[in-house]
């Protein structure tokens, strides 16, 4: 019988070679400016090379006031449009598929604003996980972001990229909007379900009238919200339920959406999202020092990332709050069937997956029609290539430390996990490989 991770994927618009999906893995490999670079190019050909049959960009801000770091490409002006084109032609060479995220981190950022002061967001209430103030936008807020978002997407097909990925997940803008914990408003944007989904269909109708129903356009969602996970956060709602969910997707589907990816958490990073075996807290006290100089919780995250005994009690009370070790590998199985059971596109799932007889059997029970990996891919950027050679899992498996999460605010994106190389040499020559062949000045 022919493997169904190999077959391939019809979406209405776009067909995919296999069913494995690059996911989405931010990483500060362009210029200060949002200009992109040869490194984000290096780094993406890595894994048309490795054999997914589809690139789902990282974070792409639609707007500057959109950005949750420096150094991450942005779509937000015609002259991005160039860059984007080089890195879709460096994929397409190896029969792969780019599809753009396009983003905007709301009040949720990693760094606070540079070029802009606060976030803007649905709701005035500082993000409780990283403390960065924020505004509520207004209604002419609104129409620019919506206009924005669409003019995102008109720049990704002028760039001769095969989709667009709106990222309505993990706590970003969209779902600040979305979410019953987080959105607060009194008007047609904030209250029922309805209104709350108000935001991203004005999204998807905007898309739709300016490319047109020809180019393919899928919604990343967190299904299952579990925004009060975590101890200090019990006070507030657990937000949208896969119920909830099903519903937004079916609007999403009847406003033009050609498929949907399915996420989790109400916030990035959530224990949920990417769910791992460690949460290494003393690397974040150097990466994430943004956390405990700025914003409205600088004291809680000094003893949270600072702290040794608070520190670790952080740690265990994020590990306790995710999936044990062995239920990591497609946590998110349970929302994406139910999804699937109710919709009537492509659904693709994320969350953990490594081995090949778990992505096959959940594709072939129904459960979604492809998966899309982060951290595996990152520890062995081949692995589609393994799966078709016979192999049923990475020799060094990715252990899901978090290290390569934990690093990225300030360090390049790569695995740092010591005991899959000989040595840190080895690891560090993995790391730096992305800035070979050299960036453009
Ligand atoms: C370092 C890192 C960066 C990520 N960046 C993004 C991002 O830019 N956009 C997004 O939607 N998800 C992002 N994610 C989430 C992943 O796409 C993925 O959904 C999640 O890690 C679970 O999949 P995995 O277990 O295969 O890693 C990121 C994850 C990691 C570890
Ligand atoms: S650092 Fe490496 S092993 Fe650890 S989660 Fe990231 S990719 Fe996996």
């Amino acid at each position: 019988m022919a493997d169904s991770i190999f077959q391939p994927l019809k979406f209405r618009n776009l067909t995919v070679k296999n069913r494995v999906f690059r996911s989405n893995i931010a990483g500060r490999l362009d210029n200060y400016d949002g200009s992109g670079n040869q490194a984000r190019i290096n780094w993406e050909v890595k894994f048309a090379r490795g054999g997914v049959g589809a690139i789902i960009s990282s974070f792409v801000p639609v707007q500057i006031r959109g950005r949750i770091m420096p150094n991450y490409a942005t779509i937000d002006r015609d002259e991005r449009i160039p860059f984007w084109r080089r890195v879709g032609e460096a994929v397409h060479a190896f029969d792969c598929k780019y599809i753009l995220q396009l983003s905007h981190g709301g009040r949720q950022r990693d760094i606070p604003g540079i070029e802009y002061p606060m976030g803007l967001s649905s709701t005035s209430k500082a993000d409780p996980l990283h403390g960065f103030e924020c505004q509520a936008m207004t209604k002419a807020d609104i129409h620019e972001t919506v206009n924005a978002f669409a003019e995102g997407a008109r720049r990704a097909r002028d760039a001769g990229l095969d989709g667009v990925e709106l990222h309505g997940a993990n706590g970003y803008l969209i779902t600040q909007f979305l979410s019953s914990a987080i959105n607060d408003r009194k008007d047609e944007y904030g209250g029922s379900l309805e209104n709350r989904a108000r935001f991203v269909i004005e999204i998807v109708k905007a898309i739709r009238t300016r490319v047109g129903n020809d180019f393919h356009l899928q919604m990343k969602i967190s299904a299952t919200e579990h925004n009060n996970a975590l101890l200090f956060l019990k006070f507030e709602g657990a937000g949208n339920t896969v119920q909830d969910s099903i519903q937004v997707c079916k609007w999403l589907i009847d406003a033009g959406v050609d498929s949907i990816h399915v996420s989790t958490g109400s916030s990035f990073p959530h224990p949920r999202n990417p769910a791992g075996t460690d949460l290494p807290v003393d690397v974040l006290g150097g990466t994430y020092e943004q956390l405990v100089s700025s914003g409205t919780h600088t004291f809680r995250n000094f003893l949270f990332f600072r702290g040794t005994v608070t520190g670790e009690l952080f740690r265990q009370q994020w590990l306790s709050a995710g999936p044990t070790a062995d239920q990591i590998e497609g946590l998110t199985l349970p929302d994406s069937r139910a999804i699937k059971q109710a919709v009537n596109v492509p659904v693709l799932c994320t969350g953990g997956f490594q081995t090949a007889s778990v992505i096959r059997a959940a594709i072939t029970r129904g459960d979604c029609d492809a998966v899309s990996i982060a951290r595996p891919l990152v520890a062995n950027n081949d692995l589609v290539n393994q799966f078709a050679a016979g192999k049923d899992r990475a020799d060094k498996p990715c252990t899901y430390c978090n290290k390569c999460l934990v690093h990225v605010v300030e360090h390049p994106i790569g695995c740092y996990e010591e005991s899959r190389f000989a040595n840190r040499d080895e690891m560090m020559a993995q790391v730096m490989s992305v800035f070979a062949p050299a960036p453009f000045a």
